[in-house]
């Protein structure tokens, strides 16, 4: 778990970031999320240690990298896997030497042990075929796995992704998603991303930093965020025609649910007798209730 508390970071008298709190949690995928220019980036790598904030903490399982030397950062830094916009692979390596590369910076490991890692990684990501390729003849979400690939290859308790997605189809981007999701769960790791799509937002939130002008405004889940009375947040939402629509759905299957007389779901007693309710009728209205014991 990574807690945020009272954060506040400047840039010449600008401040980006104005006393924020918020939690992440370990083994989920934790979404920043918030208008272009709001601080997303600044946030994260303010986690990460990057920027150094001006005031508040920052603990990683307790451990406050606020107060911490410049010796003790570099080793948390070990525990980090990072993302971050472009795949920012190198060009003049093959696919395998890039995931590879962190081992050869920061291990003793052998060679062979060396390239079974970087192998066992891009095999997780699906792309054993593509050891010995360089990234300029991979695809634009192949580059996203290889990254995806690289960062988690040091074994990180702790993975930031800024902002993912961009510049992939949509199909794509949930493939990305998912494979972020599914190596967070596995790997039970603190995963952080950012993002402006709101696909991945009901794709992967399960725990979801909004940010509005440098202030958190909102935190909460996929399923809380279409009934949140937070305006920035729905102005952020349902700025697009097709989630004012999803939002109507939402609303009109809410106010039926809660309109239905509620059904019995387990076996229901009633004065000396047991009922059980049996499969609706295909019009809607349930079958009479069968006695099966007495
Ligand atoms: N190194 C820096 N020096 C000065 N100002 C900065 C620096 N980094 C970010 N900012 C300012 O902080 C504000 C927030 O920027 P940030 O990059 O965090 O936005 P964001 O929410 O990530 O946006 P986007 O969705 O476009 O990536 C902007 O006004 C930006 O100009
Ligand atoms: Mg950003």
């Amino acid at each position: 778990m990574i807690e945020v508390k009272h954060a506040i970071k400047s840039f010449d008298g600008n401040t980006v970031l104005k006393d924020v709190s918020t939690t992440f949690e370990t083994g989920k995928t934790n979404l920043i999320i918030g208008q272009s220019g709001s601080g997303k980036t600044v946030l994260m790598k303010s986690v990460v240690g990057i920027h150094r904030i001006d005031s508040g903490e920052i603990l990683y399982d307790g451990r406050n990298i606020t107060s911490m030397k410049r010796k003790e950062l570099n080793a948390l830094r070990r525990e980090i896997g990072m993302l971050f916009q472009g795949s920012a692979l190198f060009d003049s390596m093959s696919v395998l030497e890039n995931v590879k590369f962190p081992l050869d910076m920061f291990t003793e490991m052998t060679e062979e042990e060396k390239i079974d890692r970087a192998k066992f990684c891009l095999e997780r990501v699906e792309l054993s075929h593509a050891l010995d390729l360089s990234p300029a003849e991979i695809s634009g979400g192949m580059q996203k796995r290889a990254a995806i690939a690289r960062a988690i290859v040091l074994n990180p308790k702790y993975l930031f992704c800024d902002e993912p997605n961009s510049g992939l189809d949509p199909k794509t981007s949930l493939l990305i998603d998912q494979l972020i999701q599914d190596i967070t769960h596995e790997f039970n790791i603190t995963t952080i991303v950012n993002t402006h799509d709101m696909n991945s937002v009901m794709e992967i939130g399960e725990n979801i930093v909004f940010i509005s002008k440098g202030e958190k405004a909102w935190q909460g889940t996929k399923d809380e965020i279409f009934d949140t009375g937070c305006e920035p947040l729905e102005d952020f939402i349902f700025a697009s025609n097709l989630y004012k629509e999803i939002k109507k759905a939402h609303k009109f299957f809410h106010d039926k649910e809660s309109s239905d007389p509620p059904r019995p779901k387990t076996k229901v007693k009633i004065s000396d007798t047991d009922y059980e309710p049996v499969e609706d009728e295909p019009n809607g209205d349930q079958k009479k209730t069968q006695v099966v014991s007495k």
